[in-house]
C-alpha cells in the first residue's frame, strides 16, 4: 500500500511519517512533493494546484483538518475519489476551549475592564444571569454540536443553526434559509462554525450581519469566506456590533496592511482555534484505511453536491 502525504510544512510531513509507520508497518510512505505517479491513498492539507496532474490516487483522499474545501478547489480532482474529513480528533475540545474563552469574555466584560485597569477606574459593571446571554451557533455538526453544549453548560441560552434540521438538548434548534432570519436576531454572540460551500461563501454580509441584535459580537472560527470583510468593518464601526474575534479570513496568512489588525474591537487569532493533532487524526485515518481496506464504509464522506 502506498501513502503520499501532501503538507506545506515539511517537519508536520515528517511528523505524519512518524505516526503512520508504527501504526500501518507494510505501507510505503511518501511526502508530497514525490516522483511517484500512483498512490492508493494521499493525507494532505491545502496542497498545490499541480498535486492531481502529478499523481493519481486510487483509493481516497483523506483531508488532514476538518474542512475540504481547500481539497474541493483542486484542479483535475478525479470525480468519483471519496474524500474523507477529519471527525474531531481532539479538535472538538479545543474548539469549545476558543470559543468559551470568547463567550466569557464578552459576557465579563473583559475588554471594559481592561480598559478600566489602564484608567485605574475602580467600580464594577452590572452582570446578569448567563441565561439572559443568548449565544447562536451556526453550524451543528461535529464541531457546532459540541461547542453549544458545552456553552449551555456554562449557563448561556444557546441557539442553533444548521443545514438540516437537528436536535440537540437544552438547545432550540433552527434551519435552513427560512430559519436563519429568525436565528440571527437572537444572537447577541454568534459563532461560525459551518464549512466554506457554495451556499456559505459571503453569507455574512451587511444585509444577514443587520439582523443581528444591537450590540453583538461575532466569533468566525469556521473559514473567513462566510464572512464579507468590509462589511464586517462598517457593521463594527457604525456601532452596530460590538466587536468581532476571527481566527479565519478571506486571505490567509492576514496580510500586514489589512485594516483588522489594527482595529480595536477585533480579535485575531492565526487560524489557530482549533489544530490537526497528528497522533490522534492518524490514528482516525488509519482506522479508516483499515476499514476501506476490508471493503467496508466509512464515516466522514464529503458530499461532493453538498459541499462538506
Ligand atoms: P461538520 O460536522 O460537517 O458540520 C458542519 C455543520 O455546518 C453541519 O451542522 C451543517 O448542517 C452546517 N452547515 C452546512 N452548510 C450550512 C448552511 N448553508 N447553513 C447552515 N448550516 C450549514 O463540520 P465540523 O467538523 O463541525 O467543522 C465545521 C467547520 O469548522 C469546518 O468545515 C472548517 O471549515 C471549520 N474548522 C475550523 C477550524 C479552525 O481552526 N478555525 C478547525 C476545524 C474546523 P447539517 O447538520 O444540516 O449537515
Ligand atoms: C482547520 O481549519 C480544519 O479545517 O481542520
Amino acid at each position: 500500500m502506498k501513502i503520499v502525504i501532501a503538507h506545506p510544512d515539511p517537519a508536520a510531513g515528517e511528523r505524519w511519517c512518524a505516526e503512520l509507520s508504527p501504526r500501518l508497518p507494510q505501507a510505503q510512505l511518501a511526502t508530497w512533493p514525490t516522483d511517484w505517479t500512483q498512490a492508493d491513498y494521499a493525507i494532505a492539507w491545502k496542497p498545490a494546484d499541480d498535486f492531481f496532474t502529478r499523481l493519481q490516487i486510487d483509493r481516497a483522499l483523506f483531508s488532514a483538518g476538518a474542512g475540504v474545501d481547500h481539497l474541493l478547489r483542486l484542479p483535475a480532482l478525479p470525480a468519483q475519489l471519496p474524500i474523507v474529513r477529519v471527525e474531531n480528533a481532539g479538535m472538538g475540545l479545543q474548539m469549545v476551549h476558543y470559543c468559551a474563552l470568547e463567550a466569557l469574555r464578552v459576557y465579563r466584560q473583559d475588554d471594559a475592564y481592561a480598559q478600566q485597569k489602564a484608567d485605574r477606574r475602580w467600580f464594577d459593571r452590572e452582570l446578569e444571569s448567563p441565561a439572559r446571554f443568548t449565544i447562536g451557533v451556526f453550524g451543528l455538526g461535529v464541531l457546532g454540536a459540541q461547542v453549544a453544549q458545552a456553552l449551555r453548560d456554562l449557563g448561556f441560552t444557546v441557539i442553533g443553526h444548521s443545514r438540516s434540521p437537528r436536535s440537540l438538548p437544552g438547545i432550540e434548534c433552527y434551519a435552513g434559509d427560512a430559519g436563519l432570519e429568525p436565528f440571527l436576531r437572537r444572537c447577541q454572540m454568534l459563532v461560525l462554525l459551518a464549512p466554506h460551500t457554495s451556499q456559505t461563501e459571503n453569507l455574512f454580509d451587511s444585509h444577514h450581519l443587520a439582523m443581528l441584535p444591537q450590540g453583538a459580537w461575532l466569533v468566525n472560527a469556521a473559514r473567513g469566506a462566510l464572512v464579507v470583510e468590509t462589511d464586517l468593518m462598517l457593521a463594527i464601526d457604525s456601532g452596530h456590533l460590538a466587536g468581532a474575534t476571527l481566527d479565519v479570513f478571506q486571505t490567509e496568512p492576514l496580510p500586514e496592511t489589512h485594516p483588522f489588525w489594527v482595529h480595536p474591537k477585533i480579535r485575531i487569532t492565526p487560524h489557530s482555534a482549533a489544530a490537526t493533532l497528528i497522533d490522534e487524526t492518524a490514528e482516525q485515518i488509519v482506522g479508516k484505511i483499515s476499514s476501506l481496506e476490508r471493503g467496508e464504509t466509512v464515516s466522514g464522506v464529503v458530499d461532493r453536491a453538498r459541499g462538506y
